[in-house]
């Protein structure tokens, strides 16, 4: 295996977006409004895409060591990873503000460290684990994923982290343990966002266990080869590549082995709309638009029109490795 000591914009020159179009992007994007399709009302209320200024722009994080290169390379996906400064800078994070540029600003102050995540529930090594702790047993990989929006709009991203499965079974899971809960950390001091009744806080997730030991599930920390910014989930994150994204919950503060399905966020706050499995599927719309169609964030269409273009994958590409999970499943009940 390959060792990769890559810096964060060591990319072929071949993939690099010529700065005159990119900066017209950039401009585009920052007048362009996207409201319309938003996740929740609250989005919908202040439409305009607040990118930040250049000078807003994140600072790079610092470099993580020992990451080593996985089968999810960029060339698996095919496609170009979508710059760091737009990763890092058009995010869902409402615990931070519901604009698309709001957690880059809000977020800034946020200090992740130090850190702990409580694992409970049915399994054989319940506690209090400090990140370290939790990470360090294991083997950080690089993983080049697609990520697809429910606002159907998608990325490309270049995660770093540590698969989901390799801990779980750390922990030994119980016999009982039928599915994973996840949940953020909830203060409002540190997270501001959390002072308004967006949704209930704290966010919550969960994924069948199957679904959370699947190779493809990774607990991110980092992106681009550098640990992950604060507007991206710091310091430790889920990424679940076939589901849409709000699957993949941030700031994780407490993994718990339950019986039952467990409460998610959305679902919650609109079952009607969002539910638990939302695996990224083209051939199941949502109530209020189409899901055959993505518009890529930093894709050359943006710069004339924010149309979404590309076709959208059944469970996002990732078919062969989850389709055999849902077997006999009718996708559109369990949407
Ligand atoms: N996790 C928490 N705690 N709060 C959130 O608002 N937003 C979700 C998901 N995880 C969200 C979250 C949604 S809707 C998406 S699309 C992704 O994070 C966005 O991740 P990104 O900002 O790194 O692209």
């Amino acid at each position: 295996m390959l060792i990769r000591n890559r810096k964060a914009y060591d990319v072929a020159s071949s993939e690099i977006t010529p700065k005159s179009l990119y900066m017209a992007r950039r401009q585009f994007l920052k007048t362009a409004a996207f409201g319309g399709t938003g996740i929740a009302a609250a989005s919908m209320v202040s439409p305009a895409l607040a990118l930040a200024s250049r000078e807003e722009v994140p600072v790079h994080g610092a470099k993580l060591e020992g990451v080593v290169q996985s089968a999810w390379t960029q060339a698996s996906v095919g496609l170009e990873p979508t710059p760091f400064d737009l990763v890092a800078s058009y995010n869902n994070f409402y615990e931070f503000g519901t604009g698309k540029g709001r957690p880059l600003t809000e977020a800034k102050n946020f200090k992740p460290m130090p850190w702990t995540v409580k694992i409970d529930g049915d399994v054989e090594k319940p506690g209090t684990y400090d990140f370290e702790d939790l990470i360090k047993p294991h083997q950080l990989e690089e993983r080049v994923y697609r990520l697809r929006c429910v606002e159907a709009w998608s990325m490309v991203v270049p995660w770093v982290g540590i698969p989901l499965a390799d801990v779980i079974k750390r922990m030994g899971p119980g016999g009982n343990a039928k599915y994973v809960a996840f949940e953020t950390l909830h203060d409002s001091k540190r997270m501001p966002g959390q002072k308004r009744p967006t949704i209930e806080w704290p966010y919550v997730e969960g994924l069948r266990m199957d679904e959370a030991m699947n190779p493809l599930t990774l607990l991110a920390v980092g992106l681009y080869g550098e640990v992950l910014p604060n507007q991206n989930g710091a310091p430790i994150r889920l990424v679940v590549p076939w589901k849409y994204g709000f699957k993949s919950i941030k700031s994780i503060v407490r993994i718990s082995f339950v019986e039952k399905e467990p409460p998610t966020s959305w679902n919650k706050s609109q079952p009607k709309e969002y539910g638990f499995y939302a695996n990224v599927n083209p051939e199941v719309d949502h109530p209020r638009w189409s899901q055959g169609k993505e518009r890529r964030i930093g894709g050359a269409e943006n710069v004339f029109g924010f149309t979404a273009k590309h076709p959208t994958l059944k469970f996002n590409g990732y078919e062969e490795e989850v389709a055999a999970m849902y077997q006999g499943m009718d996708l559109a009940r369990y949407y």
